[in-house]
Formats: structure tokens, sequence, C-alpha cells
């Protein structure tokens, strides 16, 4: 008898992890473009975490592309200059004609090795990317240029002690000041020095800008929307006084 009825909790048991997985994931990417905010100290459990060795097109190399290569007059969708729009994963593959673990015949990594000024992208008076950016795409083409993405802030969101250095630099560097720099300050606004981001934080447009308020450009102009937890460490920095 007692045998019996183990037996069928243990079948209950079985089937409800059938009928009921624990384990949902979220999409890859988040079909609505406006960004929730979270409450501050929430975990985040969406997506993958982002493996070591693994470039990320939606996390790294999308918004670099964004930020370097989509203002107006480049290769934005409005503009589309030589047919080339750099705005998302089947335009970047087609229209720059990326062949998967193959640089050296991609001619979007083509263009940004040139060496002739009047060839290589991004084209004068823009700086050229970095060797660090150029590995970056090189990479992910040579991992099979693949539509990949992974939540950087997976299982936890610490918006305790953010400071300007080591959280918000580093974030408005990878997606920001390729539109926000001395050599192309778009809005009419540069965010690569401690200064200037402060005084675009304390008007309030800095937060209602990445958190996509009413009133406000969303930014990134263009791009996937920050995640949540970035949304989130960019409030608590500016609540906290904005710290050096
Ligand atoms: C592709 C270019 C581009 C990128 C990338 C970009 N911006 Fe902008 N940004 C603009 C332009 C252009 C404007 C001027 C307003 C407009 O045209 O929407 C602007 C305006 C702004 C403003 C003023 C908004 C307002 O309504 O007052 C802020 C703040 C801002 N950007 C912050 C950011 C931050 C932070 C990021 C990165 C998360 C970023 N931008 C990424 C192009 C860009």
């Amino acid at each position: 008898m007692l045998k019996t009825r183990f037996v069928k909790l243990l079948l209950f048991g079985f089937i409800s992890v059938l009928l009921f997985p624990s384990c949902k994931h979220d999409p890859l990417i988040p079909p609505n473009p406006v960004v929730p905010v979270n409450p501050i100290d929430s975990s985040d459990f969406s997506g993958w975490p982002c493996g070591p060795d693994t470039i990320y097109f939606q996390n790294q190399v999308l918004p670099l592309l964004i930020s370097k290569c989509t203002q107006s007059g480049c290769h934005d969708v409005a503009s589309h200059k030589e047919g080339v729009v750099l705005v998302d994963y089947q335009r970047v593959m087609s229209t720059g004609k990326v062949k998967a673990f193959n640089p050296g015949n991609s001619k979007l990594y083509k263009v940004i090795v040139d060496t002739d000024p009047g060839d290589r992208m991004p084209e004068p008076p823009y700086s050229p990317l970095t060797a660090d950016e150029i590995k970056l795409i090189r990479t992910w083409i040579e991992q099979g240029a693949q539509n990949t993405a992974c939540n950087e802030n997976y299982g936890s969101c610490d918006t305790q002690n953010v400071t300007y250095s080591n959280g918000i630099a580093p974030l408005l560097s990878s997606r920001c000041t390729g539109c926000h720099s001395s050599t192309n300050p778009q809005g009419n606004l540069k965010l690569t020095t401690y200064d200037e981001v402060k005084a675009s934080a304390q008007g309030g447009a800095l937060y209602g800008a990445v958190a996509q308020l009413p009133g406000y450009s969303a930014m990134p102009k263009g791009g996937t929307a920050l995640s949540p937890c970035f949304v989130s460490k960019i409030k608590a920095w500016v609540d906290a006084g904005m710290p050096q």
C-alpha cells in the first residue's frame, strides 16, 4: 500500500515536471524597443549569460556599427549610402556582404582595414576603428557571423557603487560615443568626458533618453535600447550624485 502511494507520488512529480517547465527562456531580442525600468537591484535571468570567448552580435558588434556607421548621411536606413545599411543583422549580412568564417572575403571587414584613407571606413574626417574594434568584428566573422545575443548582467543587476569610471564610461563608449564625440557630436552633444556626461545627466536628458521616456529622443538612436539593468545602473548613478 505504502509502496504504491510512493510510486504514485513519484509519477505525479514526474508529470508535473513535464507539464510545468520551470525554466522559461525569453526570446533573444525583445520585440518591444521600449525598456521597462526594473526596480533597482533586481536579479535578471532573462536570456543567456555571456560566454567569455564568444563575440555577441547584438551586444557587441551591432552597437559598434550603430555608433560608428549609422549617423545621418552614412549607413542608416534613410541615407543607405552605396546601398549599405548597418542597422540590423539581416542588412549587415546582406549589404555588408559578410561571408561567415571568412573576414578576408567580407566587404564589411575589408573596408575597415583598408589602409587607403580614400577607401577606408569610417571615411575621413571620422577616425578609423581601433585595433580592438577591428578585432571584435574579425573574431565575430571567424566565429561564423551568427546573430548571437547574451545578457551581460545575467543573474544579477548590481546597481551599488556605480561610478563614472567603472560603469558609465565603458557603457557609453560601447554604445554612444560613436555619435557623441568631438569628431561627430550628434545633437550637439559630446559624451566622452566626466564633465560632459555629468552635464547631460543633471538636466535629466541622459536618463530620459536611455529610458526612452516621453519628451526625449530615444537612445541609442536607431539601435536596440539598453537592457533594463543598464538603464537601472544609469539611474542609480544619477541618483547617487554622479560619483566619478
Ligand atoms: C547613431 C547615432 C547615435 C547614437 C548611437 C546615440 N545617439 Fe544620442 N543622439 C543622436 C542624435 C542625432 C541626437 C539629436 C536628437 C535626435 O536627432 O534624435 C541625439 C541626442 C541625444 C540626447 C539628447 C536627447 C534629448 O531628447 O534631449 C542624449 C541625452 C543622448 N543623445 C544620449 C545618448 C546616449 C546615452 C547614447 C548611448 C546609449 C546615445 N545617445 C547614442 C545620435 C545618436
